[in-house]
């Protein structure tokens, strides 16, 4: 077993925007007592024991965490790099300031599209000019900056756009992820799915801004795993290389996964070592063992792992099958059906994008 070498921790779901892609867990209630500075401080020191070398802190929105400052600091101190991922709802100048003496290395800032008024659509929320001014304090702070975007049939025409947007800002990564349905966007996947014609169309203008912009910007392009023939090696692997710390403290090896019928780990009950080393949640589909066919027989299976134990949940109502996007697996009918009904639906009949219900009143509103 190796070490983990990413911890994500996810301070607080609450969250100013109302993302109709989002995939936090619905059942906000179970999330609300969230783990305290002090508890905070012991995950991250055990997670540096335990070999983790990055700290990507996210939520929801990390910035309404009050003690962000001192968390950020605690992490620094262990020689963690430290990576806020955010809305930058509540990015001031003076925030800001105070995060990048605390030592924190990297920002990664979230926009929905380069319109406003698209953006604002998408997010459910005014947020647009904020995230813009947000990203020149960033910059002016001298920070690296990444854009991240999420792709989807509402946004993927207008990729030449979002990339002009983020050489605009100064970006030095620009990361264009499509959709994953899980949580909220399981619910908007009819309005999400792009057509083929838009990811082709998408794919031409994304290799060649790559080429364009090699010297100045990384450009990050993830495919929506629905139309690939194989899946995608989801977190390198169940319980391989990363670990999800959620805002009460229970231990996941990936963000979704705490919609699985496995048994919960908390960090309050438990060390983390003994948690990535034993606990159920952890080991379940750890390496290959637990395969069935036709994984079990597959030469991919060091290389994909099977896919994603969370879509093969959702899709099938068993993680242990094989993900139903592998056009081995024996249910990749149901993500066929859905590639064909979004490919036979014109833009015009796209169901109402529904955006997440608000979970805190936007910053500064
Ligand atoms: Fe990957 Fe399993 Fe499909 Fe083989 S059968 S390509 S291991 S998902
Ligand atoms: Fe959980 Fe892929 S998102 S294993």
């Amino acid at each position: 077993m190796d070490s983990p070498f990413g911890l994500l921790a996810e301070l607080t779901y609450r969250c100013p925007l109302a993302c109709a892609y989002c995939s936090n867990p619905l059942n906000m209630a179970d999330y609300s007592d969230e783990l305290a500075t002090h508890e905070w401080r012991r995950v991250l020191a055990e997670a540096r024991d335990l070999g983790v070398l990055q700290c990507h802190l996210s939520g929801g929105e990390p910035l309404l965490r009050r003690d962000l400052v001192e968390i950020v600091a605690a992490a620094h101190d262990l020689g963690l790099y430290t990576n806020l991922v955010t809305s930058a709802l509540g990015l001031s100048r003076e925030r800001a300031e105070e995060l990048r003496a605390a030592g924190l290395d990297h920002v990664q800032v979230s926009i929905q599209a380069d319109e406003p008024a698209v953006s604002d659509r998408i997010a459910g929320t005014r947020s647009f000019r904020r995230k813009i001014e947000a990203m020149g304090v960033v910059r002016e702070l001298g920070w690296p900056l990444t854009v991240n975007v999420v792709l989807h049939r509402q946004n993927i025409d207008r990729v030449a756009d979002v990339l002009a947007l983020a050489e605009d800002v100064g970006a030095d990564r620009v990361e264009l992820a499509n959709t994953q349905y899980y949580g909220w966007a399981w619910r908007n996947r009819d309005a999400l799915l792009p057509s083929r014609a838009q990811l082709e169309a998408a794919e031409v203008v994304v290799r060649a801004a790559r080429e364009r912009l090699r010297d100045r910007m990384d450009v990050i392009y993830v495919i929506p795993d629905y139309y690939s023939r194989y899946p995608k090696p989801c977190m390198g692997g169940w319980a391989a290389r990363q670990l999800t710390v959620t805002p009460n403290g229970d231990v996941l090896p990936c963000p979704a996964a705490q919609s699985l019928p496995l048994p919960r780990a908390s960090v309050r009950e438990e060390p983390l070592e003994r948690i990535w080393t034993g606990a159920p949640v952890m080991t379940a589909f750890r390496g290959t063992d637990w395969m069935p066919d036709p994984c079990r027989s597959c030469d991919r299976r060091e290389l994909d792992f099977g896919g994603c134990r969370c879509q093969a949940f959702q899709l099938t109502g068993d993680a242990a099958r094989t993900d139903p996007v592998c056009h081995l697996s024996p249910d990749h009918d149901l993500v066929a059906r859905a590639v064909e009904a979004a490919n036979a639906q014109s833009r015009d009949e796209d169901p109402r994008l529904v955006p997440r219900p608000h979970r805190v009143r936007a910053l500064g509103d």
